[in-house]
């Protein structure tokens, strides 16, 4: 089968196996060429990713690998190719940092399936356990439309939608150009409750529960999860919507956790990243116009960053700078307790410039105000299409798997060493 992208509304429903896997061997290349930078630092050494197989979960596992050389296990949710149906991007992307790890003699581990139950997280721990790992790091990446409480068998669903009043914004389809008006009515306040219960901080804190009761959470852990701000004309549709509530809840759970874990020294962030392409972030109005003006403006200042960047700068200028007595010092965090990794972004000069642009765009200067190109590039190149020097003419199965003949299993280390 030739494999095309298929890409309807922003959202692409296959991925391409080889593509897949280059891009990530790319994360893992930029991460291990910039290895002595993390080779003082203090690093975590054992590190738990939800939601890592895509995204800013997947940078911040092959930052924790390749970068501190830790012992790493990665939650997702994806799908493996069948005979009739190629699997879902992070499948792939999973099987390439698995077998770039053991390449490497690093620990790595894999779970898949639904971080939200008990199933999952009961298999976290007995992994953790038969590997001899406590967690000093674990980092909550999930983005996911629905949660099966694993207590009440309840099925939540989360929407993006603004609060009381419509949202009425423009938005961009990357593959036409085509500018249009996106209308979207407010959410009941069933919605918002039910977007809170699927992004919000609940689940981490079952995790983080989960993990200390088991002891396979290390003395004076840090936990991280991900959020996101960004510009106030988002904000009806963001950050004041539902998914605001979500991630307010979100944040307000960092500080519960770190007071309830207070006694083993659990210190709990939420980091305020970057907008950048994922999977998650396509699909939200006025996000890819609003994201393409960025990604102009950021590249003209030479201040764009990717996901892999943003972690490698999370981890090495936030997290793990060194402090007093070689532990790490205690991250700048903005008055709301946050970290800001999206301080490029929001900087004056940048927004003003992306504000100026956004007021003036017309399907005519669209190109030169925006880079459309730069985000219809990264969404293709995250399901492993238009990526550098894979073959796309290549008859390759559904079912193919680009790394089977990889490194064998019995080639990697003994579980529970300290990797290289
Ligand atoms: N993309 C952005 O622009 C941006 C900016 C700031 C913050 N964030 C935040 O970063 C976090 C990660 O988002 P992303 O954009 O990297 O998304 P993504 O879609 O690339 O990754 C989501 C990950 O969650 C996993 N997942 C989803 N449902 C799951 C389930 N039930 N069980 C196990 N795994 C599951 C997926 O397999 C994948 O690994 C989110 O909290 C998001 O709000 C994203």
């Amino acid at each position: 089968m030739i494999m095309k992208p298929m890409v309807r509304n922003n959202i692409c429903i296959n991925a391409h196996p080889v593509g897949c896997a280059r891009e990530t061997l790319r994360q893992i290349e930029y991460v291990a060429a910039r290895k002595k930078l993390y080779e003082a630092l203090p690093g975590p050494r054992a590190v738990l990713v939800i939601g890592a197989s895509t995204g800013y979960g997947l940078a911040s596992r092959i930052a924790a690998a390749f970068g501190f050389g830790a012992a790493t296990v990665g939650v997702s949710y994806e799908k493996a190719p069948s005979e009739t149906k190629v699997g879902t991007p992070g499948w792939y992307d999973n099987r390439a940092f698995e077998a770039a790890a053991r390449a490497e003699g690093l620990v790595s581990h894999g779970v898949d399936g639904d971080a939200y139950s008990a199933e999952v997280k009961a298999e976290v721990i007995r992994a953790a356990r038969e590997l001899g790992l406590r967690f000093d790091l674990v980092v909550y990446s999930l983005a996911s439309p629905v949660r099966l409480d694993p207590e009440t068998g309840v099925l939540h669903k989360s929407a993006i939608k603004p609060l009381r009043a419509p949202y009425r914004g423009r938005s961009v389809d990357v593959f036409t150009g085509r500018i249009s008006e996106a209308e979207v009515q407010p959410a009941t306040e069933e919605e918002a409750a039910e977007t809170v219960k699927v992004m919000g901080g609940e689940d981490w804190a079952l995790w983080i529960e989960a993990l200390a009761e088991a002891g396979v959470l290390a003395p004076s852990a840090v936990s991280v999860a991900y959020s996101y701000v960004g510009p106030e004309l988002s904000w009806p549709i963001y950050r004041d919507g539902t998914i605001g509530r979500a991630k307010a809840h979100l944040e307000a759970t960092a500080a519960a956790l770190s007071a309830r874990h207070a006694d083993r020294g659990l210190r709990a962030y939420v980091s305020i990243n970057k907008a950048l392409v994922t999977r998650a972030s396509a699909v939200i109005p006025v996000i890819p116009l609003y994201v393409s003006t960025l990604f102009k403006v950021m590249k003209e200042r030479g201040s764009h960053e990717d996901c892999v960047a943003q972690i490698d700068r999370l981890y090495r200028d936030r997290l793990y700078a060194p402090g007093p007595g070689g532990s790490p010092a205690a991250p700048a965090l903005d008055p709301e307790g946050r970290i800001r990794l999206d301080d490029l972004e929001m900087s004056p000069g940048v927004q003003a410039e992306v504000e100026a642009r956004m007021a003036h765009i017309v399907p005519e200067n669209l190109a030169t105000l925006a880079d459309v190109e730069g985000f219809r590039l990264d969404f293709l190149r995250i399901h492993g299409f238009e990526v550098p020097g894979v073959d796309y003419e290549a008859d390759i199965a559904p079912d193919y798997d680009p790394l089977e003949p990889a490194v064998p299993p019995e080639e990697a280390r003994a579980p529970g060493d300290r990797a290289r």
